[in-house]
């Protein structure tokens, strides 16, 4: 097969946008724009992808520096046609040249790959609208051969009643292309080199110009205002939602997820309102998700119940946990099953064994708990001291009594039981009450201050 190269446009300022960011780094489901274009462009597996960038120096290329992708700046920038020439030093004749737009992110690879498979020659990715108005039209001659493409601006009135739009998306040989851009003029109405020209070259010489349609009207769709992208987002959230719903999962309204990275459900699974998914996400079978939880790269194993309001960040938690509500399981967590976390708890870089509870208010940072330990209301790790981390290690069957806090580095042995109120600052022996309060005490006849009369 003939090798394919990749040229994706992100040059255009984006003066709509109303950012000093360049338009291609505005998110789209927690992504870059461009990077959508990226991940889509790899999945073809092309021999070189380059991207020509403009404005915003060199924030593109910093931004997207894990591709193996050319980077080339178009400076001033004379139009698409002349876009692609900054390109060409990097494209290799033998091969087929795809034009891509950092600014149209949800091209599907399917839609790409009918391009490549549609024959020899040239082909456009081409879409019927209603409302064309915009773009430019797909002239065709009596037979259905597509003749040229026309700009709106310099269409004729007739012209502009085509239906059939070129929504950018091109594969062209690419010996081909490097003579057409060398012969492309500007005497338009917009003093551009179009991009667009060079179908008419191609007609001209007699090359097959073919047509192909994407299977969604939203693949094709351009981001140019903070508008667009807001409808583009919503669009693509209830695709992801639509393909959730198929696979069988739950939704309380498909309109209230957002899914910011991958989501992989099992069977029976049940997402309520406000969720919201980033990175990986796994929810095993009979995972249940409360409303208005956030998970980012997180595998929730089956049966686990998490309670609304819940955060849960580069977390691992076991099956049947109950989680929330209010919880929040920060970086670095791992529950074993059956462990139930409750409201404002806080975990961090710990690992806990099956069955132990943390039910109020409490912080365990940096520790290591065993299976069935119930760690009282407040109890907090002391792990930091002002300069370093420490690890707190709780063995199983230990029961700590509320509002007690454990000072690391610390060891509380197997089955002890810590009294309510303790500081604890030295190793807890296996089996044994320990406590370290005062004795309460009482003062009897003691009086309240009484509020001095002015
Ligand atoms: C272009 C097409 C038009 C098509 C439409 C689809 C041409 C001449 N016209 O028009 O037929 O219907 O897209 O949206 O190609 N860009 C650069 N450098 C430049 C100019 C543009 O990188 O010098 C990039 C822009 O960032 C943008 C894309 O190319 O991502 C399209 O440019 P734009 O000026 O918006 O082209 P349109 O006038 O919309
Ligand atoms: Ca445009």
């Amino acid at each position: 097969m003939t090798p394919l190269n990749i040229v994706i446009l992100a040059a255009g300022k984006g003066t709509r946008m109303h950012s000093d960011q360049p338009k291609v780094l505005h998110a789209l489901a927690g992504r870059p724009l461009v990077q959508h274009v990226l991940d889509c462009a790899s999945l073809l597996k092309p021999q070189q992808i380059c991207v020509v960038y403009g404005h915003g120096g060199e924030a593109v290329p910093n931004a997207m520096q894990q591709y193996a992708a050319k980077f080339v700046i178009q400076e001033p920038q004379l139009g698409t046609g002349h876009a692609v020439q900054q390109a060409l030093p990097h494209l290799a004749d033998d091969s087929q040249t795809l034009v891509l737009y950092g600014d149209v992110p949800l091209i599907q690879h399917s839609t790409l790959h009918q391009m490549q498979q549609a024959g020899a020659g040239l082909v456009l990715l081409t879409v019927n609208l209603p409302n064309p108005a915009g773009y430019g039209r797909i002239v065709r001659d009596a037979q259905g051969d597509v003749q040229r493409i026309v700009e709106e601006k310099d269409a004729t009135p007739e012209q502009r009643e085509i239906r059939e739009v070129n929504t950018g998306i091109m594969l062209i040989p690419t010996r081909q292309l490097r003579v057409w851009l060398g012969r492309l003029q500007n005497n338009n109405s917009q003093g551009e080199y179009y991009l667009t020209d060079i179908v008419g070259m191609a007609v001209q010489q007699g090359i097959a110009v073919h047509t192909v349609q994407p299977a969604n009207e939203w693949e094709i769709h351009g981001v140019n205002s903070k508008s667009q992208l807001v409808m583009l987002e919503r669009t693509w959230q209830l695709v992801e939602a639509s393909r959730l719903l198929v696979q069988g999962v739950t939704l309380a309204d498909h309109a209230r997820i957002d899914v910011r990275g991958k989501l992989s459900c099992g069977r029976d699974v049940e997402i309520d309102v406000g969720c919201i998914f980033e990175g990986d996400v796994t929810l095993g079978n009979n995972v249940r998700v409360g409303a208005y939880s956030v998970l980012r790269n997180a595998t929730i194993a089956a049966g686990t119940d998490i309670a609304p309001y819940s955060h849960i960040d580069s977390s691992e938690v076991g099956a049947d946990c109950h989680i929330g509500p209010y919880a929040r399981l920060r970086p670095g967590t791992k529950l074993h099953d059956g462990v139930h976390i409750g409201n404002f708890v806080e975990v961090k870089n710990s690992e806990i064994a099956a069955s132990s509870k943390a039910n109020h208010l409490s912080y365990i940072g940096d520790s290591t708990v065993g299976s069935r330990v119930n760690i009282g209301a407040g109890t907090i790790t002391c792990n930091y001291d002002g300069a370093n981390k420490h690890r707190t290690i709780i063995e199983d069957d230990v029961f700590i009594g509320s509002d007690t806090q454990l000072v690391a580095p610390v060891t509380v042995k197997r089955g002890a039981t810590i009294g309510a109120g303790s500081t604890i600052t030295r190793e807890v022996p296996e089996g044994e009450l320990t406590l370290s309060r005062s004795k309460q005490l009482t003062v009897s006849g003691w009086k309240r201050p009484q509020k001095t009369k002015k």
